[in-house]
């Protein structure tokens, strides 16, 4: 089986891909670091825990990790994911934050690819603080790593949160620098624009949630204010804003769990830009190679849109 880390900043789309990694069943997910992010870190504890147990997967751990950026700007995008993170659902049901484990999730991070060195990929799907502060406080972390895939940046100066900055890499540009610059395993991305430019048909979102199983309904319920939320009226019928339906982060976990999903890569070096009045947190390529970088990354360019759907299928059964 793989082997996968997840560390998340659950929302929405968080929650799609971990259900689709916690479906896959050639997969052992060894633990769930959390990082602030789409929401504050207790949300995201407790959206964790609530995934896992509409999954029947509350033996996986989960831990609890930043709660700021490294330099301690806090964003959030309630906007979009509802302020709980999870689209605002009463859950009377949902379980307790003593369900998550007392150690902090950088040292677990650090201590389960330790124990397995060589064998675990990573997936990060929020701001990469907890990644950044694991290479600071183990050097050698990046190299016990198998893969590190990362949902975050952009490739053609696309932002959705700033002009040019997506929101995992502007929520600490400077932990997404550090990761960046300093990984010595294979990093694969996942961008704003490639996540974007594969959206799924509404007709599949519909059919996606409407399969009538707990984990379905479960999700109809979380999607259904931030589909809301991206309608628009257009003389008096409210319309989809956007052509399709768009699962960030489950593009990251799909490259993990199965290699063949990402059908075309780009090799090259890539950076994140600090100091920019308009461009802070965007990611820059070095497709000219001129930075000389030894680790280049994988961008993400083209992506099998069937099978991604067959594994967002087979996560709701
Ligand atoms: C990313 O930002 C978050 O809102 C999503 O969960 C995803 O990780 C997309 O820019
Ligand atoms: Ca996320």
């Amino acid at each position: 089986k793989k082997l996968l880390l997840l560390d998340v900043d659950c929302g929405v789309d968080d929650a799609q891909a971990m259900m689709m990694a916690l479906a896959a069943p050639n997969v052992q997910i060894l633990g769930i670091t959390c990082c602030h992010g789409n929401t504050t870190i207790d949300n995201v504890c407790r959206n964790v825990l609530r995934v896992l147990k509409v999954c029947r997967g509350t033996e996986i751990p989960v831990f609890r990790g930043a709660c700021r950026s490294l330099l301690g700007q806090t964003l959030n995008a309630s906007d979009y994911h509802g302020k709980d993170g999870l689209g605002d659902v009463p859950d009377p049901n949902s379980p307790g934050l003593e369900h998550v484990q007392t150690e902090h999730a950088v040292n677990a991070m650090i201590r389960i690819v330790t124990e397995h060195t060589g064998q675990i990929s990573l997936v990060a799907v929020g701001p990469l603080t907890n990644v950044a502060l694991a290479i600071k406080m183990d050097p050698t972390f990046s190299t016990k790593l198998k893969h590190l895939y990362i949902m975050g940046g952009n490739m053609e100066g696309r932002g959705n949160t700033t002009i040019c900055g997506e929101f995992n890499f502007v929520s600490d540009p400077e932990a997404a620098s550090i990761v960046l610059n300093q990984f010595a395993c294979p990093i694969y991305i996942a961008t704003w624009e490639y996540t974007k430019r594969h959206f799924l048909p509404w007709g599949f979102f519909h059919e996606w949630i409407n399969q009538g199983t707990e984990k379905a309904c479960f999700m109809k319920a979380i999607t259904e204010n931030s589909v809301k939320r991206m309608k628009i009226k257009q003389s008096d019928k409210e319309v989809h804003r956007r052509e399709g339906f768009v699962s960030c982060d489950s593009f990251a976990v799909a490259a993990a769990i199965d290699g063949s999903v990402v059908t075309e890569y780009m090799q090259c070096g890539v950076s994140v830009e600090l100091q920019g009045e308009l461009t802070r947190g965007m990611m820059v390529l070095d497709t000219l190679n001129l930075q000389k970088k030894q680790n280049r990354a994988f961008i993400m360019v083209k992506c099998d849109l069937e099978k991604l759907k067959q594994l967002m299928m087979s996560a709701l059964k």
